[in-house]
């Protein structure tokens, strides 16, 4: 079995961060999200791996090379522009060959791996799974049409949904999957939709298999989503303190330090990450924390955010809820009048108390 990654896609919801970075590659507990796509299908005893790039290439390049370090075979697939999932796998066709494969959306976070998913599809050798997760809003998803218990169709982002099952961005094909996408046509918004290919084996009575996941899959599409997911990461994080702290800070709970962090008269609740030579003084970083490294925390209180790298945050009660980009600066004003005076790039997104 074969596994092709999309790391392509244009990232317009997570804008500015997808200005200047690639979506796959925003930090959860300071590391790439496609880092633990990466990991699961190394686990699931896959070695071959297609990643198709866009416009960010270089940078999945850069963070990915040739995959040795997480014991796989990467092969690049460049796509000159996001013209669908389905437009992925018919870029692929010479890499992927008539192997089955997993199509994995780079950008998702699937919590209990593929081994599973890998394991059933190789007793059923269907044409292909499909993955199905029970959410509350169906609305910005594809979504599962059921009947007696049976998927008999697929509806990308209903304004109606017929059901409460969306599709998780995780699946696995058989070499049928080939004929499907070369079968169809551009949805209304110009894409190759994989549920349109996934349709096209149902009406041509393949056999399509779906299963209904408990474990947690997030889809980080936006801010929130990503905030979601750092909070699960983390959830599994173990205690380890590398870094320096004076007797008057506290940490408490499982909190990671990275070496050369230096913590003064701080306190850090876990489950947090604190990144390599960050610097925290007089503040507090509450759970469901990432810092970036080289960080400077001062006089601040910060919970259930992430700050990337080389940020810098001074006299600010309080962040919460934030995805905060690298090199960053927010600090009150000194200056006369009090005002809120901003450099702030495009698509930004500010709250105010
Ligand atoms: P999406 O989140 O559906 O699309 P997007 O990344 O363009 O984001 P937005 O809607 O905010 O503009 O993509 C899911 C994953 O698949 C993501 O990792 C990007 C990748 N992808 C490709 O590699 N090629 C494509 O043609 C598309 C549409 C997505």
């Amino acid at each position: 079995m074969k596994a092709l990654v999309l790391a392509g896609g244009s990232g317009t919801r997570l804008r500015p961060i997808t200005h200047t970075s690639a979506k796959q590659l925003v930090p959860l507990a300071n590391r790439p999200i496609l880092y633990y796509c990466l990991e699961a299908i190394a686990a699931a005893g896959i070695r071959e791996v297609g990643i198709v790039v866009g416009d960010t290439a270089p940078m999945i390049h850069a963070a990915v090379g040739d995959g040795g370090e997480f014991g796989l075979e990467v092969t690049y697939i460049p796509q000159d522009a996001p013209r669908g999932l389905a437009h992925c796998v018919l870029i692929a066709a010479d890499f992927l060959g008539s192997d089955p494969f997993v199509m994995y959306l780079g950008d998702n976070l699937l919590v209990d791996g593929l081994t599973p998913i890998v394991e059933e599809f190789a007793a059923y050798e269907p044409d292909a799974l499909i993955l199905l997760k029970e959410v509350d809003d169906p609305r910005q998803f594809g979504v599962a049409v059921v009947e007696d218990g049976r998927v008999v169709g697929l509806v990308e982002k209903p304004a109606r949904p017929p059901s409460n099952l969306a599709l998780v961005g995780v699946y696995v094909f058989g070499a049928k999957i080939h004929e499907a996408v070369r079968a169809i046509e551009p949805s209304e918004r110009g894409e190759l939709e994989i549920t349109d290919a996934v349709e096209w084996l149902l009406r041509s009575g393949c056999d399509v298999r779906s299963k209904v996941i408990d474990g947690d899959w997030i889809d980080t599409g936006k801010r929130q989503d990503i905030l979601e997911a750092n909070r699960i990461v983390l959830d599994h994080l173990e205690r380890r303190v590398e870094g320096t702290a004076d007797p008057e800070t506290r940490i408490v709970g499982r909190v990671v330090v990275e070496p050369g962090a230096k913590l003064i008269r701080s306190e850090v609740r876990g489950p947090t990450i604190i990144g390599a030579d960050t610097c925290l003084v007089d503040s507090f970083v509450g759970p469901y924390s990432s810092i970036g490294e080289n960080c400077v925390l001062e006089d601040s209180e910060i919970d259930h955010s992430i700050i990337l790298a080389g940020s810098t945050v001074v006299g600010i009660r309080r962040i919460a809820d934030s995805l905060v980009g690298r090199e960053t600066s927010i600090r009150p004003s000194t200056e006369m009048p009090r005002a809120y005076r901003l450099m702030v790039g495009d698509h930004c997104e500010i709250t105010l108390p």
